[in-house]
């Protein structure tokens, strides 16, 4: 283990290697404790290089052997992961034969167990854990491989590309050569062996070609890999339609591990899964797991170009493909929903269940980008420096990047995005390439484009806020909107210039409908929305034509990455909720009305719920035209993590009372509106994953949800009976978590029934963890939850060894249960510690998640920081705190 903690590695300091790699030839003998890797690398010197030495990087490996042309090298250096090796001439053959030992390796990087098979995770710098190479992107390679493993154990060995050979050897054992026809870094380097079972299907691609797919599990989960093959499918499809792009192997293969640090993989050919998104069954997966499958299947898939054919050139350009990717795999699932909803309930349907899905993802970005742009990690989607790669696969790279790229597309539209699209692959494939490039294709696809003062998204950090204000001339007919912009400091970044913001706009007139624009010096009005561009600190738009005041509704369908910062009082808001045309302001509305109520009873603590916002509550939940899965977007209160942001000196016991007497209230005072919903939402006979029914399910669990929370009998009756009943895990669970987030009595033995049930199943156990990590108190007589996960660690089927199991019970409790975690006894904090140093010693990248929990400390009161600081000087001061780990606590001490 590094033991030091890494120096910062920055942007500015690429410069290519001297040498790379044309053909990589690896040959694996593989044994749990001691694997042999040999790797046989023709190296050529890069033409645009003047001199200078073969680099490899190695970590964590024994090194039996390394040759040069046949011959041990004549000069090699080596200082820490770094081996130069001085050569002569233009192309030499490089041989290294390292050992490693998988079952030892608990990062889950590089070559590691999992059930009794092997896996790989290569990126971003693994597979320097498996053998000396130039492990980084901008080398591309052609790989052959070789497989040789205990027949018994490990009946099936794969790697990227195309099967060539497979056969017998002595021992027991056997073997099979695989060949991957496209040159790619090693990141995208990957192997299995293992004893797995396979769906298979056989599609044609657009071009007629017959590729074969497969998604490869543990035998016992033959019956959950149906939807990931179907989401697989619908992905290759609509790149196909959408982007002509097609799948480029003979094979594409989907393997499921349950040890895995994040989501899934891109590997070449052969993507590595988390089973959270690959396996699902109605009785064990919900709804959300259902869309979350399809997502990120598709966006594996989509990577296949935006990734793997055309790369990154280094880890700093890693929105590239991200936020590329982030992109597109929400453009599909909101097409997706959309072609669903659209055969029940026609284009008004298929409008909602795309503005549905949209609400979906600014929650995400809100929730965790927000903050991060908001805290000691900031950085932009482009970052100028790291200590530590792997603390930079954040909200911010993905999730920002994804809303830089959605604004170019609002830019330049459907068409001169896919004509920038179509350029950049034809100038790149290939390649590895920065954002720059990226950018360029988009402009000259599109006569030219300027798009420099649209760079500064990827180099600027925090969050825009964006202000409007409007003048209204009645005897003009002029409504007068001027905005501002600006970008508050962020650490190491504290002047900001303005940005171009996307800012779609609609004015409501006072009967509630849509006024036709016009700005003046046009001649005609036009659409009802459209999109203005601010791009200076303050900008002035007139509006003419209209026949009275309007109510303004800005950034509509959430145009860009901003905080809009409006002075709207309760009946405005109110109005907006009622009558704004576009659903994501609709929603936004709701969600600004509720954040108002409950930060007020923060406060103030005697106050009570404003009557304003329970009637307008009211309307939303009882507009049977309204969608019910935007009405559950729409009724739900916003996040807690997002609030407490929202509060200065935040309190985390102030917010969760104000958050209890909100729930409470909207749970009594509409107790009749939530009970004809659940009588008109009852549980369809048969489960099917479509948005129409997940919408109905969705509003009946939050209804259950308010009326446990206000200890409604007849709602907790009913919550039982679903929970019983079930046919189906989005409703079992949601009656369970009802009952859970209650002061009812059932809580207890509803818990024990459902592990009863699901004892044995890893992934329903995850949730079951997760619902008692996240539980309030909302029995004040009841232990606090800490005692609860506390004693949870000790479950047999609870292991520091599982990232998943991590994530829900210890990220949970951290990250979602801000009230119980920041007890102010301080016992939260010191288990925070604790438990980050154990993690630390198994697996740096998941010790450096949890780690980041604590980050935006400085946002709570003084008393908690108080009790916070020591906890994050003991993890840092702690022997052994890994590089990872070091930088996040690092930044938050700074
Ligand atoms: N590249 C993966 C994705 O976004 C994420 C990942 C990064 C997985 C690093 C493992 C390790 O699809
Ligand atoms: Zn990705």
């Amino acid at each position: 283990m590094k033991t030091e903690h890494a120096p910062t590695i920055r942007r500015a300091d690429y410069r290519p290697l001297p040498w790379t790699v044309e053909t990589v030839d690896l040959h694996f003998s593989l044994d749990a404790e001691a694997t042999v890797v040999t790797n046989r690398m023709l190296c050529v010197r890069n033409p645009d290089v003047e001199g200078g030495p073969i680099r490899l990087w190695g970590e964590a490996l024994e090194r039996l052997a390394l040759t040069v042309d046949g011959q041990p090298p004549a000069s090699l250096r080596e200082d820490g992961t770094l081996l130069e090796i001085d050569a002569r001439g233009e192309r030499v053959v490089v041989e290294v034969r390292t050992r490693i030992n998988p079952r030892a390796n608990t990062t889950l990087s590089g070559l590691y167990r999992s059930n009794g098979g092997f896996f790989t995770q290569c990126e971003a710098e693994g597979f320097r854990r498996i053998t000396c190479f130039p492990d980084r992107p901008d080398v591309m390679a052609r790989f052959t491989v070789t497989l040789e493993a205990d027949r018994a154990a490990c009946p099936v060995l794969l790697s990227n590309g195309n099967l060539v050979e497979q056969g017998e050897l002595p021992g027991g054992r056997h073997y099979a050569k695989w060949e991957d026809p496209f040159p790619k870094p090693s990141y995208l380097f990957a192997l299995v062996a293992a004893r797995l079972v396979a769906l298979e299907r056989r599609v044609r691609t657009m071009s007629g070609r017959e590729v074969l797919l497969q998604v490869w599990v543990e035998e016992g989960n033959l019956d959950r890999c149906a939807h990931a093959m179907d989401s697989l499918v619908h992905a290759m499809r609509w790149d196909e339609e959408t982007f002509g792009l097609e799948l480029d192997l003979d094979r594409f293969m989907i393997v499921a591990v349950a040890d895995f640090n994040m989501g899934a993989m891109e590997n070449k050919g052969l993507n590595i899964f988390n089973t959270k998104f690959v396996l699902a069954k109605p009785d064990t997966a919900t709804d959300l797991d259902y869309e979350n499958i399809e997502s990120v299947v598709a966006h594996e898939y989509f990577h296949n170009w935006t990734g793997n054919r055309v790369t990154c050139r280094d880890w700093f350009q890693l929105t590239l493909k991200e936020g590329l990717t982030v992109f597109r795999d929400q453009q599909f699932s909101a097409d997706m929903l959309a072609r669903v909803a659209s055969e029940a309930a026609g284009p008004e349907g298929a409008a909602s269940a795309r503005a549905v899905k949209r609400i979906d993802d600014v929650r995400v970005l809100r929730a965790a980008q927000f903050p991060e742009d908001a805290g000691p990690m900031a950085h932009p989607i482009r970052p100028d420096r790291y200590q530590e790669i792997n603390n930079f696969y954040t909200a911010t790279v993905y999730e920002k990047g994804a809303e830089v790229i959605r604004m170019l597309h609002t830019l330049l539209g459907q068409e001169g995005f896919r004509n920038g699209m179509d350029l950049y692959f034809s100038y790149h494939d290939g390649q590895a390439v920065t954002c720059d490039d990226f950018v360029e294709a988009m402009s000259e696809a599109n006569n030219g484009f300027d798009l420099d003062p649209f760079m500064r998204w990827y180099g600027q950090a925090g969050t825009p806020r964006v202000k409007a204000s409007g003048a209204w001339d009645a005897a003009a007919g002029r409504y007068t909107l001027t905005l501002t912009q600006d970008t508050p400091p962020t650490p190491g970044q504290a002047l900001k210039l303005p940005l171009v913001i996307p800012v779609a706009l609609g004015l409501i007139g006072p009967d509630g409908r849509d006024r036709p624009l016009r700005l003046e010096g046009e001649g005609q009005a036009g659409a009802t929305t459209r999109v203005l561009r601010l791009t200076e600190a303050e900008q002035t738009f007139r509006f003419v034509g209209l026949d009275a005041e309007p109510v303004p509704s800005l950034l509509r369908g959430f145009s860009a990455p901003v905080i809009l910062e409006l002075d709207e009082d309760d009946a405005r808001l109110a109005f907006r909720m009622a009558h704004d045309a576009d659903p994501c302001n609709r929603w936004d509305a709701a969600q600004r009305y509720a954040e108002r109520v409950v930060l007020a009873l923060a406060a103030d603590p005697a106050g009570e719920v404003a009557p304003g916002f329970v009637e307008a509550f009211c309307i939303l939940l009882g507009d049977d035209r309204l969608d019910p899965a935007f009405r559950a977007q729409a009724l739900a209160l916003p996040g807690e993590g997002y609030l407490l942001e929202r509060m200065s000196a935040a309190d985390p016991a102030a917010l969760r009372s104000a958050l209890m007497k909100a729930m409470r209230t909207l749970g009594r005072a509409l107790a009749a509106s939530w009970l004809a919903v659940l009588e008109t939402m009852a549980p369809a006979p048969v489960y099917r994953y479509h948005p129409g029914d997940a919408g109905r399910r969705a509003l009946a669990n939050l209804a259950l949800r308010y009326l446990a929370a206000a200890g409604d009998e007849r709602g907790l009756a009913c919550a039982q009976v679903r929970f019983e009943g079930a046919t189906n895990m989005s409703e079992r669970f949601g009656a369970l978590a009802a009952l859970v987030q209650s002061a009812s009595p059932a809580r207890g033995t509803a818990l024990a029934a459902f592990h009863a049930r699901y004892r044995d199943d890893a992934l329903v156990l995850d949730k079951w963890f997760a619902l008692q990590a996240g539980a309030w108190r909302w029995d004040a007589t009841a232990a606090p939850t800490l005692e609860r996960v506390r004693s949870l660690l000790d479950d047999p089927a609870f292991s520091l060894a599982n990232p998943n199991k991590v994530y829900a019970l210890l990220g949970t409790f951290f990250r979602a249960n801000p009230g119980e975690f920041h007890a102010a006894d301080g016992s939260g904090h010191a288990f925070w510690a604790e438990q980050v140093i154990a993690l630390d010693a198994k697996n740096p990248q998941v010790a450096a998640r949890m780690a980041r929990t604590l980050e935006n400390w400085r946002h709570l009161t003084a008393a908690l920081q108080a009790s916070i600081r020591p906890q994050l000087e003991r993890v840092l001061a702690s022997e052994g705190c890994s590089p990872d780990v070091a930088e996040v606590i690092g930044k938050a001490l700074e």
